[in-house]
């Protein structure tokens, strides 16, 4: 991800610098590469510390930073409309010439406006468009006189504003229409109205489509470009008649274009009352696959390129009834006629909610459910779920500022999942959401660096930066947990409640607290606070609590203290912030009870429970189901008896609370705050665990253990342990998959056949091993013969224990089909030679490994533990001739991607040696900062727990000898 993130942004400099006062004249290659997926996704950069657990998610994250596409910070100016004239409607008429060569868009414009505050300047947002001064005209509605324009301020490269002077002040009550015309660019930037092309039976084919959210209307047609400046808007497009156009709301007519043979107009119906940054249009070829009639009540449409017509059905499927579970859980009718979705070739987010045209990257919305691998599918409907939930929470109530944007984003990422649980039950998303959103962002906002949700936005970079984990997975978490205790149905209807009063309108956080409160006290919910008071703390804070909950076993009650967690404390901090929140506490000694509750407030650090109802030899779990967002912490005896009750009969804890088990102990031993032998007594049970949640869980936590450990005399015994857990989870399992296995068990199977394979454990290997030999004998059936699911571990595998002709066959595959999950498994041999060989190949470009690929072979050769060091003496030892093939930019990643498994003095010397070695290219970069700071964590890691690990690990050795067989 670090590498997309960088590569994005570079080529957008590239962009920008060719882009110059409206002419693009760029080279038409840098659009395409800015569009090249991730293959592998790497942990996001700044964060991707050896304690950070990338979202299986992340990929699609690449966006959400600061676009960078404009040439100046604009700190300190005031970019904001003044809010004396207001936008009622617009009537927008553009004429894309989508051609090689020409790449602009004829545009006319006519705003009704409202006189709300007298004035003589009309301003309104504009960006890179050139406007025909002649044809700005502003005249009364009512008389229809003429107003005199006396001047025209351009503001567009440095407040993106332009302002119409008038002669006399505009009079408050009363309506203007001005109108104007424009030249725009279809550029190749992603955003406003833009140009994407695709290549159909060898022919390069282009389209026009709108990307406008957060700040790019103003890109395509001069507009009062703010969430809370809702209009409606009249939209017409020419195309050429061959084609197709699209928009928010149906198609009316459709006419000639005078003086333009073989062009059309197509005008569409006014839309409802809506904010700019919600509208689209498109001009394609493109053909539009009606979803079949009754699965909901409005028209649904599937948009995408002809050839990809057969990839339509899964989307046509769910579209319309993920819609349809959403009138219902509102309660609210989807307002429009109809719902396109358009799947878009070159896109810079996931997927657009606009109102009425929905945008996708096309991976997300067209799938081919007999070779998509599950997580594709799954994220296609969550995709698709999440960008329907925003059709009400978002477009009907909009928020009325970027700095709420978490209002739209946190509560699409949650409604995502109710959503797709609805049309996907199999998928068990409710279980999910603890590791996709939860565990994740944990990771993120134990950090000093992180944010509060809720924090002031001005300029588009910074409103860019809002599109971040922060808004939508600490958003969904927290919305779940007022969920979680004002009680779920309550809160549904508050929801209602909270789009009725405000629908067509915005509104901020304070609109929902207020709602849900009325609903809460309608129904007679108590709460030690209002909603907004309890809210306001984890909206307004960064971080989240940890727990810790201390029991008296004499007295049956406990010592329960909040306090922030942080991965690491730096020393001089001068934040000012109480870092104290009104917790709501859950607990529980027995599922089959009624879940107990209390709270601690914002003002207490510690509290006494006077009973927690269980007996001094009973368990107690806090936090139950995970549904609130904080970690917990217990006493030593608790842990005692949790550990063994899991090893008595595990089910009796809930699937999540087992997860959340895992996860906190050992990030809490990682921070030192339980000791590792605790957190690992927990894993005694895991040889009975069969479910995906915990596993999931545990594993991630278990891989940086196996990292650190793989050069230490303790790694034998560890291979042991682990071997006598994972092995009966693969066992049960098992490596054939079906068509009939549940969605998780798939799941479930990815990771223990990872897991199994690595750790040699025989029918894994040997399985994996068969199918690579029969895929050899038929290379053109690898869909047939090998699940999509499980194409990485069986390919890694099958280099890992294989010879020269599995390697050859691979390379092979490569090089004629272009399919880089063959060239990642090769990265997975154990001969140094030829991991040695893989990084000369680098250097030479007829080697046949592709330029755009280096990247992830010395990522995947640095993260193999025989290939790290490898790695690291091939930066030192052939850094001239890297940087004369390859140039100077992949250096500091390169430098940190060795980093993650180093762990020794003799390492970190030899690594700063290197850094003082170039000083200019590594002496100030941030990722080898963060790489240092890893090793240096690394060495500290193993110093304090190789011992404490070791002796648990020696005392806890499995009677088979899974090593002594094994050989
Ligand atoms: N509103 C966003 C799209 C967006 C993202 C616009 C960033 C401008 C900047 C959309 O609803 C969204 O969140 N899309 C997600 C996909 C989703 C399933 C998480 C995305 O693009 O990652
Ligand atoms: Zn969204």
């Amino acid at each position: 991800m670090a590498i997309s993130r960088s590569l994005l942004f570079v080529l957008l400099v590239a962009v920008c610098a060719a882009y110059d006062n409206g002419q693009y004249d760029g080279p038409d290659e840098v659009e395409l590469r800015l569009l090249e997926p991730a293959v592998v996704p790497d942990p996001v950069d700044g964060v991707s510390r050896w304690w950070y657990t990338p979202s299986q998610k992340a990929h699609i994250y690449r966006h959400k930073y600061p676009k960078n596409i404009e040439a100046q910070p604009r700190q300190g100016e005031d970019l904001r409309l003044p809010g004396d004239i207001l936008p009622r409607l617009y009537t927008i008429r553009l004429l894309p010439f989508i051609e090689v060569g020409n790449w602009t868009t004829d545009g006319y414009v006519e705003i009704v406006v409202d006189c709300v505050i007298s004035t003589v300047n009309i301003s309104m947002n504009s960006l890179d468009l050139t406007i025909d001064l002649a044809s700005v005209t502003v005249a009364d509605v009512q008389t229809g006189n003429p107003i005199d324009v006396v001047n025209f301020i351009d503001e567009q490269s440095t407040r993106e504003l332009i302002t119409i002077q008038v002669s006399q002040p505009l009079t408050v009550g009363r309506q203007y229409r001005i109108t104007m015309k424009f030249i725009s660019i279809l550029n190749a930037l992603l955003a406003g109205f833009y140009r994407s092309s695709y290549v159909e039976n060898g022919e390069t084919k282009y389209l026009a489509v709108t990307q406008f959210e957060a700040t790019d209307a103003r890109r395509s047609f001069p507009c009062f470009d703010e969430p809370t400046m809702k209009a409606n808007f009249t939209v017409t497009v020419g195309r050429p008649e061959t084609w197709t156009s699209t928009s928010n709301m149906p198609l009316i007519t459709t006419e000639p274009i005078v003086g333009m043979p073989g062009y059309v107009w197509d005008n569409y119906q006014t839309s409802v009352i809506m904010s700019s940054y919600l509208v689209a249009f498109m001009v394609s070829e493109f053909i539009g696959i009606p979803a079949e009639p009754g699965l909901s009540n409005v028209e649904f449409r599937i948009w995408a390129r002809a050839d990809a017509r057969n990839l339509t059905d899964y989307s046509r499927d769910i579209g319309p009834r993920i819609l349809e579970f959403f009138e219902s859980f509102y309660n609210i009718d989807y307002p429009l006629p109809k719902q396109d979705m358009a799947a878009i070739p070159d896109f810079a987010a996931g997927a657009m909610e606009n109102w009425g045209l929905i945008t996708y990257r096309e991976q997300y919305l067209l799938v081919d459910p007999n070779t998509a691998t599950a997580r594709a599918i799954q994220l296609a409907a969550v995709v698709s779920a999440h960008e329907l939930a925003h059709q009400w929470f978002g477009n009907l109530v909009t928020m009325d500022w970027w700095n709420a944007l978490w209002l739209n984003e946190g509560f699409a990422s949650y409604m995502e999942y109710l959503g797709t649980d609805a049309v996907e039950p199999d998928f068990k998303m409710n279980d999910q959401f603890i590791l996709e959103n939860l565990q994740y962002v944990f990771g993120i906002d134990a950090l000093e660096t992180s944010r509060p949700i809720n924090i002031e936005v001005n300029t588009p970079a910074e409103i860019n930066s809002m599109f971040d984990a922060i808004s939508y997975e600490k958003g969904s978490c927290v919305i779940r947990m007022c969920a979680d205790f004002i009680g779920f149905e309550t809160f549904q209807r508050g929801l209602t409640r909270y789009l009725n009063d405000n629908a067509y309108g915005n509104a901020g956080q304070d609109n929902l607290w207020a709602a849900l409160q009325t609903q809460a006290d309608s129904e007679n919910v108590l709460l030690p606070a209002t909603v907004k008071e309890i809210m306001d703390t984890w909206t307004f804070k960064m971080g989240f609590p940890l727990i810790t909950v201390t029991r008296n076993y004499q007295t049956g009650g406990a010592i329960v203290t909040q306090n922030r967690f942080l991965l690491r404390k730096s020393n001089d901090t001068t934040d000012p912030i109480v870092y104290q929140w009104w917790v709501p506490l859950t607990y529980t000694s027995d599922y089959t009870q009624a879940t107990k509750r209390d709270w601690l407030s914002v003002n207490e650090v510690s509290k006494t429970l006077t009973s927690l109802g269980a007996a001094a030899n009973q368990w107690v779990i806090f936090n139950v189901d995970q549904q609130n967002y904080y970690r917990v912490a217990y006493d030593a005896t608790n842990y005692e008896l949790i550990r063994d009750q899991l090893i008595a009969d595990h089910q009796r804890v809930s699937d999540n609370n087992r997860a959340q088990l895992l996860d906190d102990a050992f990030t809490l031993a990682l921070i030192e705050s339980i000791a590792y032998s605790e957190a690992l007594d927990l894993t005694l049970y895991l040889k009975n665990e069969r479910d995906y949640v915990p596993w999931h869980a545990v594993l991630s936590e278990l891989n940086y253990i196996d990292i650190m450990l793989y050069n230490l005399v303790e790694f034998p015994n560890w291979k042991n342990y682990m071997t006598s857990i994972v092995e009966p989870y693969y066992t049960a399992i098992g490596f054939q998959e079906t068509q009939a296995d549940p969605h998780l068990i798939k799941y479930s199977r990815i990771d223990a056949m990872n897991w199994a394979c690595r750790l040699g454990v025989a029918d894994c290997v040997q399985n994996a091993l068969s199918t690579y030999a029969t895929l050899m004998s038929q290379p053109d059936n690898l869909a047939q013969i090998v699940s999509p699911n499980e194409k990485s571990t069986i390919l890694r595998t099958a280099i890992e224990n294989g010879g020269q002709a599995e390697y050859d066959f691979a390379f092979n595959q490569y090089k004629t089909k272009g399919d880089t999950s063959f060239l990642v498994a090769m990265c997975a041999s154990k001969q140094a030679s030829v991991l040695s060989g893989l990084l000369e190949m680098l250097l030479d470009p007829t080697s046949g490994i592709l330029r755009s690929d280096v990247n992830l072979v010395f990522n995947n050769v640095a993260n193999n533990p025989i290939g790290n060091e490898i790695a690291l003496d091939f930066l030192i030892n052939r850094w001239d001739d890297i940087q004369n093939a390859l140039g100077s930019s992949f250096f500091g990643t390169w430098y940190r991607y060795v980093c993650t498994r180093q762990n020794t003095q003799a390492g970190l010397d030899k690594l700063i040696q290197l850094r003082d070695a170039h000083p200019v290219i590594l002496g100030n970069s941030n990722s080898v900062k963060q790489g240092l700071e890893t090793v240096e964590s690394n060495i500290k890691w193993v110093s304090l727990n190789q011992g404490e690990i070791g002796t648990w690990l020696a005392g806890h050795q499995p009677a088979k000898n899974f090593e002594a067989i094994r050989q």
